[in-house]
């Protein structure tokens, strides 16, 4: 089938272990960051689930954000070309930023918004990841708090997609490569 169940994967990370290392980078982050507040922003849509459980995992005051941007596609020769479609809502002047991602592949994606953000002068900026995958990485970009890193394998779950399917998936798992462009 051309969504096969997730079920049938294999799992990379489970639910618990997923869960466990939120909790230690979100306790990293709130010693971190003791006494002050921070905004973190997501980026969508893939983010989504990894900001909802980090940020309940960090106790120091935050508020939280979003950002879109066009895919520059998962062509194997990218055109490194990102545009921004959905602008943060709120000013990041003078605050502390956390950029939060779900998985940090090529680092185009992130070294655009990492420039974008620096220009609106944020009093401080990271970036959190869920996964990295510095093999695959076209420009040099490292996050300061990363979930696991990973190889260079297809996964699915907890945010992550293949054709938009298998977001809500709790678990980390590989998606079978023989499935691909199916
Ligand atoms: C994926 C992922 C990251 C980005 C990482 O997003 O969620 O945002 O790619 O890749 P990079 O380091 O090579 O730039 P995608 O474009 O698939 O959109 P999505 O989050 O809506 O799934
Ligand atoms: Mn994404
Ligand atoms: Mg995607």
């Amino acid at each position: 089938p051309a969504f096969p169940h997730a079920s049938k994967m294999e799992v990379l990370f489970s639910k618990s272990r997923i869960a466990e290392r939120v909790r230690e980078i979100g306790a990293q982050i709130s010693a971190d960051y003791a006494g002050t507040s921070i905004v973190l922003i997501g980026v969508l849509k893939g983010a989504a689930i990894f900001l909802s459980d980090l940020a309940r995992a960090i106790e120091v005051d935050n508020t939280f954000d979003f950002v879109a941007v066009s895919s520059y596609g998962r062509a194997k020769v990218s055109s490194g070309a990102v545009k921004l479609i959905k602008d943060i809502d709120n000013s990041i002047e003078g605050k502390h930023v956390i950029l939060v991602e779900d998985i940090l592949d090529t680092g185009l994606t992130l070294s655009y918004l990492r420039g974008m953000m620096l220009q609106h002068k944020p009093a401080s900026l990271k970036i959190a990841t869920c996964l990295d995958k510095p093999e695959r990485r076209l420009v040099p970009i490292e996050a300061d708090y990363v979930g696991f890193q990973i190889p260079n394998r297809f996964v699915v779950g907890y945010g992550m997609d293949y054709a938009e399917h298998y977001r809500n998936v709790e678990d980390i798992r590989l998606f079978p490569e023989e499935a691909v462009g199916h």
